[in-house]
Order: C-alpha cells, then structure tokens, then sequence
C-alpha cells in the first residue's frame, strides 16, 4: 500500500465540495437522459420509481461512499482497501474499488459523445445551423450530425481534450469556480424555457405524462433503468463521489452535503422534463424519441420564442460545461489511482487515460455511422455500454456498499466519519442494511425475471416483509441497540 507523498489537496470548506458534487451530478444526465428515459418508459410511474429510488437507495448510498471516501483518502480501489483492513476485513472487497473505476471509464466514453452532441449544437447554434422550422427538419439535423464520423469524432475528441486538460491541472482550479456561475445559469435557461412552454400549448399534457402515476406503464424493465438512473444522475458506484469525498475536509457534515446535492440535482431533472415535454406535446412528437430527445425538441422552442437565437446559444453553453463538469469528476478516479500508485505525475496520468479514453469513445461513436450495423444482442457498442453500467455495475456496486457498511465493518468507523446524532444514525443504519439493499434486490428479482412483482397491487405486503426482515435482522444482531446507546 503506497502513501500519496504530500497531505491531499482538499477542498476549500464545505461548500466547494459542495459545489463540486453537483457539478459532477448535475450533467446530460439529469438534461439528456432523464428526458429521454422517462419519455421510453411512460413517464409517471417511472418518474415516481425514480424518486423513490434518489431517497431510499441513491442518498444513503452517497452519505456511504462520501464516507469511504473521506475515512480512505484516496481513489476507490485505495479508499475501500484502507477501510476494510481498518476493520479487519479481506481486502477483496476493493473489487467493489475496481468495478467502480471500471464503471466510472466506461460511462465516461460515451458519455464524452453525448457532450460532443452538445458541443456540436452549440456550434450551430452559434453559426445559424439550427434553421429549418419543422420536426422533421430538427429529426434531420440531428441524423445528419450523426451520420458522419469525422463530424461527431470531432467534437468528442474536442471534449476528451478539454476534459483532460483540465484534470491534468488539477481538482480545485477552476470546477468550484465554473460550477458557481453554470448552475444558477442553468436553472435560469430552464425557467425560460419551462415559461415557454407553459404557453405552447403542451404544458398541461406534459405535466400529466410525468406526474400522473399509472402502475400500468411500468415494465420490469423500467424499474431497474429508474434504479439504475439514480445511481447515473448522482454520479454514484462510479468512483465520482467517492473520489470527491477524499478531499472533503475533516469536519464538513456528509449527511447535509449529500442532501443538499440530491436536492439540485432532482430539481434539475424535473426541470428538464418541465422544459422538454411541453414542446414535445405541443408539436405532436412521440415522447419515445430516444436519445436525440433533447436535441429535437428544444431547438424548436427556441425557434419560435423571443430571443431564441440567443438563448440557444446560452443554452448550449450551460449544457456543455455540466457535462463538462461531470466528466472531469469521472476521470478524477482513475487520476488519482494513477498518480497515487503508480509514481506518475498528475498530467502524464490524465493524458494517458485520455488516449485509452479516446479509444474506446471513438468506438462508441461509431455506433451511430459506420458501426450502425455492429450490434450484440440487439445493442450498439454505445448502448452496452450504458446498459452494463446503469443497469448492472451501478446497482450492483452500491449494494456491495451499502452491505459493507451495514453489516461488515466497525460500526464506529461510520459513526466517526457521518457524525450524526444517535437517532439520525439510526436512520442511516435501518436504510443501508434493509432498505436499500432489499429495494435494490427486489427489482433485480423482478428484473431477472426470477419473480414477476405486481408493485401496484402487492406494495403493502412487500412493506410487511421489508419490515419483517429489518426486525429479525435486528433481533439477529445486536449491534444497533450497541449503535443506539452510542
Ligand atoms: N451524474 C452525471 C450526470 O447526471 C454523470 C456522471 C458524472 C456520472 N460522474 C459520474 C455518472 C460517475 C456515473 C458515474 O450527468
């Protein structure tokens, strides 16, 4: 086990790590994907599902890996290692570490193709090449962006650039900084467009396709991408947030932290819905549009509103830099493993990860021209890549988490480092040991297929079961009534 050489950089106070944390959660994810995700899967029921999932497995989760974080200073794979053997555990749990780093870079490579999407609009946004008044014209120019691989491997390449450039130079120059004007830019473009479309004649639709729940509309499938989504949209089981919290300094509170970034980071998404969905009603698209979502449906809107021209551009701009800001905080996991274990300096690491990075994007752009027909089981190389993260390691990741800090290690290593009332502390426990694991199993089980559950009709015996087994579970153990009396 290799000691990083100097103290590690911190944060500057609670709320650069703040900052920080939303500038890696609030990105295409809450923007891009949870638009398009909810649109496939019927809207309200997922959008309820989702939340649900945010509160009982995505902010317990992120309290846990701030945690292993802060206690392990260091990358995942160092960080879970130092704090297992703290506790006397085998140190195969850092796998949990590797499969994150691993989720984190292939999120990561196409990640930097959507944020090329976004790049792309920008330039034509700037340079006039948004006209044409029609669906069908938006449809084709989004193809058309697609279809030619030096075009789209232009603009990944220029965000894999930017986004190294800026690793190579470090965690806190410039991410506290650009976060603190792009958020409050972000939300004010939202507010235009959501005031937009209140008067397009689509809000009222939308507002009953994402906010109506119909039990019906749920697949099983559904569930698990609502799940999965949770774990994307918060940056968790990837390395993001656990790395970020290795800079948080000693006495900044990760319960408040983690609500406070939970919070942005759903109003952003359910914003961006509220922003999307009426243009999508008001000019009679499917909410099916898939990933070109976002990129279909606003540049009508600015077409037809007030200053439109200048608010795509703004626009634009706001989207490129959250993604930005996302991206860099997945490749601060693998940089930091790097330069900690393997004596290279912080730039040669970013620009190594960067040329595998480029790799691998590069195949996952092709998907959408050359590669059109390179399918797996129904799935692009793009598509693998998103569905093996968010729907598999993600989930499967967090429940390794959650496990080990409910059940495996010391119990005062998470009380020293939550530093919650008793009480509180109690809360975090009864959801890290039964609530989000169980949540998390039970839609794997429906997802796998192993047990078909009618979550509309059975809730109030699952509730009765989930209670049941968190009481034997107690009684099994005592080492919450330990916990309790402090
Ligand atoms: N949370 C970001 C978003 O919503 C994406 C992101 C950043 C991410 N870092 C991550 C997703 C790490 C998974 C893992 O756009």
């Amino acid at each position: 086990m290799t000691t990083p050489q100097q103290p590690r950089a911190q944060w500057l106070g609670r709320w650069g790590f703040v900052l920080a944390a939303t500038g890696s959660a609030v990105g295409l994810g809450n923007i891009w994907k949870f638009p398009y995700i909810t649109g496939e899967h019927g809207g309200g029921a997922f959008v309820l599902i989702y939340l649900a999932c945010i509160l009982a497995v995505g902010v317990p989760v992120m309290m846990t890996e701030i945690a292993f974080g802060r206690r392990g200073r260091g990358s995942p794979i160092d960080a879970v290692r130092r704090v297992v053997t703290e506790s006397g555990r085998s140190s195969l749990w850092s796998l949990l570490g590797w499969m994150a780093m691993l989720a984190g870079f292939m999120i990561l490579s196409f990640y930097v193709v959507v944020a090329g999407w976004s790049f792309a609009y920008l330039w034509k946004a700037v340079s006039g090449g948004l006209a044409g008044a029609s669906v069908d014209d938006m449809a084709a120019i989004f193809a058309a962006n697609n279809a030619n691989p030096l075009n789209l491997g232009f603009w990944s390449t220029l965000v894999t650039l930017a986004t190294m450039l800026i690793v190579g130079k470090g965690v806190q120059a410039g991410i506290e900084k650009s976060v603190r004007w792009m958020m409050p830019g972000l939300v004010v473009m939202l507010v235009i467009l959501i005031g937009y479309g209140m008067f397009s004649g689509g809000f009222i639709d939308a507002l009953r396709f994402l906010f109506v729940f119909d039990a019906g509309s749920l697949s099983s499938d559904g569930m698990l991408a609502a799940l999965g989504h949770a774990f994307f949209t918060l940056s968790l089981a990837s390395g993001a947030i656990l790395t970020y919290g290795s800079y948080l300094p000693a006495r900044a509170s990760i319960a408040r932290t983690t609500v406070t970034v939970a919070i942005a980071d759903t109003l952003v998404a359910l914003m961006a819905g509220l922003a999307i969905f009426p243009v999508i009603f008001a000019n009679g698209m499917s909410p099916e549009g898939g990933p070109g979502l976002l990129f279909m449906s606003l540049p009508l809107a600015f077409q037809a509103m007030p200053l439109g021209g200048l608010f795509a551009i703004l626009f634009f701009v706001m989207l490129s830099m959250a993604a930005l800001t996302s991206a860099i905080s997945m490749v601060e996991a693998t940089v930091s493993w790097l330069v900690d274990n393997k004596a290279v300096s912080r730039r040669t690491a970013a620009w190594g990860t960067g040329i595998v990075l480029w790799l691998v994007s590069t195949l996952a752009m092709l998907s959408f021209n050359v590669g059109a027909d390179w399918t797996l089981a129904g799935r692009h190389f793009f598509d693998w890549l998103d569905y093996l993260t968010s729907r598999w390691m993600m989930p499967l990741g967090g429940l390794g988490m959650v496990l080990l800090a409910g059940f495996v290690l010391n119990s005062a290593t998470f009380r020293d480092e939550l530093g919650l009332s008793p009480r509180w502390h109690a809360l975090w426990l009864f959801m890290v040991r039964y609530v989000s694991p169980l949540g998390i199993l039970v839609i794997f089980v429906d997802a796998l297929g192993i047990a078909r559950i009618e979550f509309g009709a059975h809730w109030p015996w699952l509730a009765a079961v989930l209670v049941a087994i968190s009481v034997i579970g107690e009684l099994a153990s005592p080492r919450l009534r330990r916990t309790l009396a402090g």
